[in-house]
């Protein structure tokens, strides 16, 4: 284990089991459709990657960075959209993949975004779901692996201050880390 990180939340096991069983599910309830997987980057990259490959060959990626701006602690109210989707999702089945849904803002802000692309529907799939947070936008998750609570956590595509991103479990960040 890493030595900034307190302990593991969930295992490179654990998570490569939630996100196959979640995968097959995708495709179970997309049968004879061909979704659009849209990953929220950078977060996402890791989950994306497995994601699409526990659903089989039937579907398309594309990608957005989304940036809420403002106290990095604090998110702000203001989600701008720096990177756009290239794919044409008119009239297509879109599943957004995120890795962790917070105050849900980020999503909120993606949501309106695809539907004025005039997206068929829109799914939320998110690696985590931090149950805890006070929502600021009435957005859930369609499809989650997990539910955490108020941790710092990092892994498996999770960043603090763009580092552990590489880490193959999910862990809880030592306060001293981000405290200092
Ligand atoms: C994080 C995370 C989500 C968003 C969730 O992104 O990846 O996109 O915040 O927060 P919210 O529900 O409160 O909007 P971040 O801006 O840290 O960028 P990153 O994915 O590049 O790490």
């Amino acid at each position: 284990m890493h030595n900034d990180v307190e302990r593991i939340l969930f295992s490179e096991e654990q998570i490569k089991e939630a996100v196959t069983s979640l995968g097959k599910r995708i495709a179970e309830d997309y049968k004879g459709r061909r979704p659009v997987f849209i990953g929220i980057l950078k977060g996402s990259f890791i989950f994306m990657s497995d994601l699409v490959r526990a659903v089989g060959a039937d579907s398309e990626l594309d990608f957005m960075i989304a940036k809420s701006y403002g106290n990095a602690a604090v998110s702000s109210g203001t989600v701008n959209i720096i990177k756009d989707i290239d794919a044409d999702i008119s009239g297509r089945d879109v599943i957004v993949v995120e890795d962790i849904l917070d105050t849900a803002r980020t999503l909120a802000a993606v949501k309106v975004h695809l539907a004025d692309k005039k997206a068929a529907s829109v799914k939320i799939c998110t690696l985590l779901d931090k149950v805890t947070a006070v929502k600021a936008a009435d957005v859930k998750a369609d499809y989650k692996c997990f539910d955490v609570g108020n941790e710092f956590v990092v892994g498996y595509g999770l960043d603090y201050a763009e580092k552990y991103r590489g880490l193959p479990y999910i862990g809880v960040l030592r306060r001293e880390i981000y405290e200092r």
